[in-house]
């Protein structure tokens, strides 16, 4: 029985829940890649013998091959991927720049697609691997003022689960992490736009919304349901995360878009 550590590559470590994955997954004596955009000012928690700090823009290829370089050559092999890193256009639509919509989908789904490519050939070729991918609850429902971000994770959602047919010959599992809302980073990084026409709209939503945030759990939450879908070796694709995430996939599962829609304007809106 081969007992080797083994080896997790971690995208958007910095903060959150890319970097609380990499401290547990770590802790629990797996080696551990840990990816950022900026390796330059790093936490001493990362000081860890099993870590490996890399710096990796999801959006930049030539910075995830050296990534993946760096990888084999300090840990020869890798088991999981986590792609994590990912952020939100929220707002008012009508009011985005086309730059920044495409920016979105370029870090979101063409980020995430660049990284899975770079892994495929070997995980082929080995003939096993796993991907994990931190889409979120909003990949299967939506919130009002998340338009864009939400097409990014549907995006990610059809695209994953139409991937994993051709990939399964190959010994290759993809699974997906789907967290409700989580106290990280994500709110304060989140990009906002709107406007004047929009603003008795827009100020009601950022109080509801800023409620359910309030509440919202830590990281700690997500990084289980990664331990979790790492290590169980079932054929499972979705691992909800987050009270709020279970409960509102299970509803969303069960009851007719429109009702679902009303219980989203009740939430959000306080309006039935
Ligand atoms: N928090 C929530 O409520 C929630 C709910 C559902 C899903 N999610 C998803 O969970 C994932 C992690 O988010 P989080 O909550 O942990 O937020 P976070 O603390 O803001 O972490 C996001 C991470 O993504 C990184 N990132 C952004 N653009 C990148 C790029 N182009 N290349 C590489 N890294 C990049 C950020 O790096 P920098 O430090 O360099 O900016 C940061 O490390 C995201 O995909 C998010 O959509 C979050």
């Amino acid at each position: 029985m081969n007992t080797s550590p083994k080896t997790i590559f971690i995208t958007g470590a910095s903060s959150g829940i890319g970097k609380d994955a990499v401290l547990f997954f770590a802790q629990k004596g797996w080696n551990v890649v840990a990816t950022m955009r900026s390796i330059d000012t790093v936490e001493p928690e990362f000081k860890h013998s099993n870590i490996l700090l890399a710096q990796l823009d999801i959006t930049d290829t030539s910075s995830i091959k050296k990534a993946y370089d760096q990888t084999l050559a300090r840990f020869g092999s890798v088991d999981v991927i986590v792609n994590n890193a990912g952020y939100a256009l929220t707002g008012v639509f009508e009011t985005m720049k086309s730059e920044d919509i495409e920016r979105q989908f370029k870090t979101n789904v063409f980020g995430t697609m660049n990284v899975i490519r770079q892994f495929l050939p070997y995980f082929r070729e080995k003939k096993s691997g796993l991907i994990i991918t931190v889409t979120s609850m909003g990949g299967l429902i939506t919130f009002p003022l998340y338009s864009p971000y939400h097409g990014t994770k549907w995006a990610l959602e059809g695209f994953l689960e139409s991937l994993r047919y051709e990939l399964r010959p190959f010994g290759i599992r993809l699974k997906n992490i789907e967290p409700g809302a989580i106290k990280t980073g994500f709110y304060t990084a989140l990009e906002f736009s709107s406007s004047e026409d929009y603003k008795n709209y827009t100020d009601k939503m950022e109080k509801s919304m800023g409620k359910v945030i309030g509440k919202a759990p830590g990281p700690e939450v997500v990084t289980r349901e990664i331990w979790k879908a790492a290590n169980d070796r079932s054929d499972r694709f979705r691992y909800p995360a987050s009270m709020t995430g279970k409960v509102f996939l299970l509803f969303r599962k069960i009851f007719p878009f429109f009702i679902w829609e009303r219980v989203s304007r009740i939430v959000t809106e306080g309006k039935f």
